[in-house]
């Protein structure tokens, strides 16, 4: 029998405290009645759950990576380089998780990173997501490919702390318009990807010739973005009055098509004003919605001077996402961020990367404690972002295991996934005879 999930909590802070003892004996108790997790605690065998309960499709989405997936291997084999140095008989009775990012004391030093469609892995999407973040007390970001729009995120969650992730898009008013609503919905920053301005060569998705985008899937920002429809109206105006030449090649009909068709033609009630599935069929402007993002979706002619126009679009502190080089994180300060993200994606972008791990501690000597560092790529257990930490993370955000809790369980999903992180965290701090995350630094690792 299965266990129902982690039930939401009323006080983070407070959850935070002790979570390891109170999440080993939740669990140990429920088995007395022969119940086990629902959300496996392995995490091969979360992803193995997630991949049993999603369609091939929606797994190689979520669990694929670029080329031959090198860097995704490169990712976790680069914790598999530092062990955790034990130091006993010191009072560990009492660990404080807690850490200080942008300002605010926060009961945790994770995050949940930004991911897009959401949708592909449970209908509750982004909004479930965000519940379980807050409940938790972990700040979540907003995706710029969520699947849901951000105002109706924050609704869903609106003591959360937040931040909004942007993929800067070829058209700067859209970038000035998607921050005024991040700034409009309580975000606490703004997240700037930087490593994704070409679409990754991602073998399963090129194998299955499956990209959300193209079926409207995970552009909720977009749809509902005013400067967006206003894009959209232009471009089916234009196609209107003057045919492509040579025209688009034409969509085999199948099945498959048609399906695709109708769940564009339902996307696009946000730029019809109309909820029938028959109007929007008729109406050009879903499709055409479809091929405006595809058309602005990111630039790849962004430079570092670009980064200036941010400053004037929003006043909320900006962090830098996907910066893997030393030299580029002190670029990163010199242009007068306020945090910078190590990340390659996942591995999703370049096979064969730089595993983030591996050049964490030459950017955070450079770093200096100047600005918080987040760290994600490869984060599987909570051993894991005790490395990061020691290494000199400031916060550890999660990827891939939260949409697998997502999957296999919805909200209550997350938050098992995340709490299990937390709790195995608590427990490597402890163990190794450390008190709180403050205390972390390289001393408490040796090199494998
Ligand atoms: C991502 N990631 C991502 N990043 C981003 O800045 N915006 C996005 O919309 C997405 N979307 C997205 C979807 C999916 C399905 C995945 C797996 C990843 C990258 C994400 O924020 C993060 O950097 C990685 O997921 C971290 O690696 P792990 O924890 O998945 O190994």
């Amino acid at each position: 029998m299965a266990q129902s999930s982690a039930a939401p909590v009323d006080d983070p802070a407070a959850f935070a405290r002790g979570i390891s003892r109170r999440t080993q004996s939740d669990i140990y108790r429920a088995g007395i009645s022969g119940t086990r997790p629902r959300v496996p605690v392995d995490a091969g065998a979360l992803e193995a759950a997630a991949r049993r309960a999603l369609s091939a499709e929606a797994f190689a989405y979520i669990a694929g990576g670029a080329g031959a997936e090198r860097t995704v291997a490169a990712n976790r084999a680069a914790f598999g380089r530092w062990q955790v140095w034990p130091r006993p008989l010191r009072d560990v009775s009492s660990r404080d998780l807690s850490i200080d990012f942008l300002g605010t004391r926060r009961p945790t030093p994770l995050l949940l990173a930004p991911l897009g469609v959401m949708e592909l892995a449970h209908a509750d999407a982004d909004l479930a997501v965000a519940r379980a973040a807050a409940s938790l007390g972990v700040p979540y970001t907003i995706s710029n490919q969520a699947s849901v729009p951000m105002e109706e995120v924050t609704d869903a969650a609106p003591a959360a702390s937040r931040m909004f992730q942007l993929y800067w898009s070829a058209s700067d008013e859209l970038n000035a318009s998607l921050l005024r609503r991040a700034e409009a919905s309580g975000c606490e920053a703004i997240v700037v990807t930087l490593d994704t301005h070409l679409l990754g060569w991602r073998t399963r998705d090129l194998d299955l010739a499956y990209l959300p985008f193209t079926r409207a899937m995970g552009i909720a920002q977009y749809t509902g973005d005013p400067v967006f429809q206003q894009l959209v109206r232009e471009r089916a105006r234009a196609a209107a009055a003057a045919p492509a030449d040579p025209p688009a090649p034409a969509v085999r009909v199948t099945p498959k098509a048609v399906a695709a068709g109708v769940r564009i033609a339902r996307r696009g009630s946000a730029l019809t004003g109309s909820r029938s599935v028959r109007d929007n069929l008729r109406s050009p402007l879903p499709r055409a919605a479809v091929e405006t993002f595809l058309e602005v979706f990111s630039t790849p002619a962004l430079t570092w001077g670009d980064l200036a126009k941010a400053r004037e679009w929003t006043s909320l502190p900006i962090i830098l996402k996907g910066i893997v080089h030393p030299d580029d994180a002190l670029r990163a300060l010199d242009a007068g961020v306020d945090g910078i993200w190590v990340s390659n994606h996942g591995g999703r972008q370049i096979d064969q990367s730089v595993p983030t791990l591996e050049v964490l501690p030459a950017i955070a000597e450079r770093v200096a404690g100047r600005v918080p560092l987040v760290f994600d790529s490869g984060v599987r257990q909570g051993s894991d972002a005790f490395i990061a930490l020691a290494l000199g993370a400031t916060a550890v955000a999660i990827g891939r295991p939260y949409a697998y809790g997502l999957a296999v369980a919805g909200e209550a999903g997350v938050r098992e996934a995340v709490r299990n992180l937390l709790a195995e965290l608590d427990i490597t701090l402890g163990l190794s005879g450390h008190m709180s995350i403050a205390e972390l630094g390289p001393d408490a690792l040796r090199p494998a």
